[in-house]
This record gives structure tokens, C-alpha cells and sequence, in this order.
């Protein structure tokens, strides 16, 4: 193998013992681990705290480029990075957004519904920066290694590499909301898309007065995060977390999982 071409891992010490030494090869520091972590957990949909504050160039640069690093199937790479920052165009999105919203909230019936038309779902004329993340599903010819049998995955691709830049935004301080309640018409006539590429993500983004510490739906009362140890399951969908049924080491896992969830310990 070349080298150059590979992430120089530290070469493995003789083990004198597991505790001493057990550090897997390729593993971060500490340090990166955590600030890693950090951008999961403190990753935030931003919709309202967005700050009219000019996001630099070099800036937006890293998030894209970021986000460009994502993995894609058969390194297909199908995205494009719409950069909108023009008035008149966030305005037809957002008249856009205005129009399917009031269509979505008549889907939800009495309190739930009060509770809908009360949040607010989207950030397009507050952020300085809106970011349209879109699909060439034939990027790469008719035939694309990986996807030969599941062709939905160049969308799920895609998804990757708005997750890439959704992260890099928030170690830079910058909020990211994602408003899908648009019509995918609407954004190929506004924004001029081929009909042949898909629009996956329309993305506020700009610099923020704040980030919630939970989600905001949540801390509005519209849902709330599921216990992780009800949704892992073990060598197959139908297996049962009765206890007699688990191994140890299935036990074990799903108590780590409750430790942490409870004391909001990842670390
Ligand atoms: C595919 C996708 C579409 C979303 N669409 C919207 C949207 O239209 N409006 C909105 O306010 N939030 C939208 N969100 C954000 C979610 O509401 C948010 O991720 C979720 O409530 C969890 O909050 P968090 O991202 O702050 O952790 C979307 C998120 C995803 C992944």
C-alpha cells in the first residue's frame, strides 16, 4: 500500500495488558473525540435566533468543502451547492414556504394544529444565507457501483453530505435550518433546477444569538427524543430485550445506553 496515500496510524505496542494498552489504532485524542461529540450533540436546527451578521467567505468555504467530503455511493459525489443570497429570491422561497405551510398545518387537527400554526419552521429571509443541496442522480452513468440494486442511494448520499456540512456550520458557530415544507416544483421554477436534479435540501444558514440546548420542537412540547434502548434491537427485527433473552453483553450495551441517555454523559 502507498504510504502517502494512507492516515499514518501509531504502531501497536507489544500489549502487556487490555487495560494498559488497548487504544484502537486511528483513534482520536481526547480532545478531537470530544469536540467531535460536541458538534453531534450541540448540532442544532436553527430557525429564529439568526443573526444578519455576514458569514465569511473562507467560512462558508470549509463548510462546503466539508460537506463535499461526505461518502457517496460508488463515489458518485451527485451534489451541487445552490448559494442563494439574493432578496427577491428568498422572498419567492419563502412565498413558496408560506403556501405549503398553511397546506400543512390544515393536515393537523385541533390543539395539535394551534400548536403547528405556533412554531416557526423555517429561517429563509432572517438568515443572510440560504443553501439549496440538490441530487444529479446521473452523475455517474447509468451504472453506478453500490447502487445497482437500491438506486434511492445517491439520495441518501446527498443526505450525507448536507449531515458533513450541518456539522462543520456548527463548530463554526454558524445555524443551519433545514425547511422541507416547500414544494419540489416550486424550488425548480424559483431556483431554475433541471428537472432532471433533485432538490433534497433547502438550509438556512447564518451566525446565531443562540443555539437551543435540545431540540426546539422538543423544548416546545411537538415531541420528544425516544429512548435509544427501545430501538436497538439484536440479530434481527423480531428479537425481544426481555431480559432472559439477552446476552450479557447485549444486557450490558443496552445499560451503558441508559447510563449515559440518563446522566447525558457521551463522553
Ligand atoms: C429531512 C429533514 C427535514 C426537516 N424539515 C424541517 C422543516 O421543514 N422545518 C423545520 O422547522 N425543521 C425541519 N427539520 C428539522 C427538524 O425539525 C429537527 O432536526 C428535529 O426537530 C430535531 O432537532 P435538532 O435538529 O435541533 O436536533 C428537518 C430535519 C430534517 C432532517
Amino acid at each position: 500500500m502507498n504510504e502517502n496515500l494512507t492516515t499514518k496510524l501509531p504502531r501497536h505496542k507489544a500489549k502487556s495488558s487490555p487495560e494498559l494498552d488497548d487504544t484502537p489504532p486511528g483513534r482520536f485524542s481526547d480532545g478531537d473525540r470530544a469536540g467531535l461529540y460536541k458538534a453531534i450533540y450541540e448540532r442544532r436546527d436553527v430557525r429564529s435566533e439568526f443573526l444578519a451578521k455576514t458569514v465569511p467567505e473562507d467560512v462558508l468555504a470549509r463548510v462546503l468543502l466539508a460537506a463535499h467530503h461526505a461518502p457517496s455511493v460508488g463515489f458518485m459525489q451527485p451534489w451541487d451547492f445552490l448559494v442563494i443570497r439574493s432578496s427577491p429570491v428568498r422572498e419567492q422561497i419563502y412565498d413558496a414556504f408560506v403556501s405549503a405551510n398553511e397546506a400543512s398545518a390544515e393536515q393537523f387537527e385541533g390543539e395539535r394544529q394551534s400548536l403547528y400554526r405556533s412554531l416557526k419552521l423555517e429561517g429563509i429571509l432572517d438568515a443572510p444565507l440560504n443553501i439549496c443541496v440538490t441530487c444529479d442522480r446521473n452523475r455517474a452513468g447509468p451504472v453506478v457501483l453500490g447502487r445497482t440494486v437500491a438506486p434511492e442511494m445517491d439520495l441518501y448520499s446527498t443526505v450525507c453530505a448536507v449531515q458533513n456540512l450541518w456539522l462543520a456550520a456548527r463548530t463554526e458557530g454558524l445555524g443551519v435550518g433545514w425547511v422541507s415544507i416547500i414544494q419540489r416544483q416550486a424550488l425548480h421554477d424559483i431556483l431554475g433546477i433541471p428537472q432532471n436534479i433533485v432538490p433534497v435540501a433547502y438550509l438556512c444558514l447564518g451566525y446565531t444569538s443562540r443555539f437551543y440546548r435540545s431540540p426546539e420542537l422538543a423544548e416546545k412540547g411537538w415531541r420528544q427524543r425516544l429512548p435509544l434502548d427501545s430501538l436497538v434491537r439484536f440479530d434481527g427485527w423480531d428479537s425481544t430485550q426481555e431480559s432472559t433473552h439477552l446476552s450479557d453483553s447485549e444486557e450490558t450495551l443496552l445499560e451503558r445506553i441508559r447510563q449515559r441517555q440518563k446522566h447525558f454523559d457521551f463522553f
